[in-house]
């Protein structure tokens, strides 16, 4: 080969060598984010606040929200798959019902973390990321031990329960541990629940909706205290159904004002806490959990060690899955202002 031949050759490499790293730079992994609805608030900055993440992490996001309805979500993992979404991370509306589509993905060697809500019944799921559900579940309670001070004091005190939808796994840790706390206190006959509705069936809300959760308490309120009779304290496991029991209230009731708890510091439930009418929420900052989320997405796509600090807690009927727990913080008015305004979370005129 003479010199010239040589030196074009070389030159051709180079630029082969070039325009494959220039190409591969441009050829971003495809993460598919599938959300449960834009109805409720934290799922809107769950997903925003991942994408934006994501995004500056160099990933194309394909961000869905199916509406709550589950032939959607699956069909949108679906999607996903066929596309060629190198990894999913999914906030499932129902825990039982995606097993099917993620034997696809399993097959397709499409990695999967559970975002918030454990996806059950299916070996597909790699990793989950949430809060500590039974924690706050706990916190719950335990608030309203303290607040009717039932360590010294008799009652009997009336109480009332709402939790959440029965197809989200989420349901069984805040339930279960506010029972927990609660239970030998109604035992003790120190609280009493006068409507008899205190199994998780009874008290589920579907969807989380507000409406139901107020159609639910107005029945119970004209049931049983429309004869001047007090309600000490509700157990609300979210604040979508805490506004239900609010609303409910305001309309048909004129007693001593109950504890109110409740979950996620939506925006609508924010002037609630400041004036009194819901006493405590427990705020999850989605910006933490995006974030870890979006550390356990380039993880695994780096090949890296996952972070995870829980490998024990969550079985989704296949086996514990690693798992990620971020800090709830309880929030009343006392804090309000430095856990949701100083920290960013939100502004002054959001929660006007
Ligand atoms: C979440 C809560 C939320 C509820 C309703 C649960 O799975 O953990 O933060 O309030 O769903 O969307």
């Amino acid at each position: 080969m003479n010199k010239k031949i040589v030196m074009m050759t070389a030159v051709a490499a180079l630029s082969v060598a070039a325009f494959g790293t220039v190409a591969s730079a441009e050829e971003k992994s495809v993460i598919g984010v599938a959300m449960p609805t834009q109805d409720l608030q934290r799922w809107n900055q769950d997903g925003e606040n991942m994408k934006a993440q994501l995004e500056e992490k160099g990933y194309t996001v394909d961000l869905q929200y199916a509406g709550n309805d589950v032939q959607t979500q699956v069909s949108q993992v679906e999607n996903m798959i066929a596309n060629g979404d190198q990894l999913l991370v999914i906030a499932s509306i129902e825990g039982d019902s995606l097993g099917t589509v993620l034997a696809q993905a399993k097959e397709a060697g499409i990695p999967v973390i559970a975002y918030d809500r454990l996806i059950m019944n299916t070996d597909a799921v790699s990793y989950y990321a949430t809060f500590d559900n039974y924690m706050i579940g706990k916190t719950q309670g335990q608030f309203i031990v303290d607040t009717l001070d039932l360590e010294n004091q008799d009652g009997p005190f009336n109480l009332e329960l709402i939790t959440g939808d029965p197809g989200d796994n989420n349901v069984n840790f805040f339930f279960g541990g506010a029972m927990d706390v609660l239970q030998p206190y109604i035992d003790a006959g120190k609280l009493v629940v006068p409507s008899g509705q205190m199994t998780k069936d009874e008290v589920a809300t579907v969807n989380w909706a507000t409406d139901a959760a107020q159609a639910r308490f107005e029945n119970i309120l004209s049931s049983n205290y429309a004869d001047g009779t007090n309600l000490d304290a509700v157990l609300a496991s979210n604040d979508s159904t805490a506004l239900g029991v609010i609303n409910a209230l305001a309309a048909n009731y004129t007693g001593e004002y109950p504890i109110i708890t409740g979950q996620d510091c939506d925006i609508a439930n924010v002037p609630h806490i400041v004036d009194g009418t819901q006493a405590m929420s427990v705020f999850k900052d989605t910006r933490a959990l995006a974030a870890k989320v979006v550390e356990m997405v380039d993880a695994v796509m780096q090949g890296n060690e996952v972070p995870v600090n829980d490998t024990e807690s969550y079985d989704n009927g296949t086996g514990v899955i690693p798992s990620y727990n971020c800090d709830p913080t309880p929030v009343t008015a006392e804090n309000y202002k430095e856990m949701l305004i100083d920290s960013g979370y939100y502004t002054e005129d959001q929660i006007q």
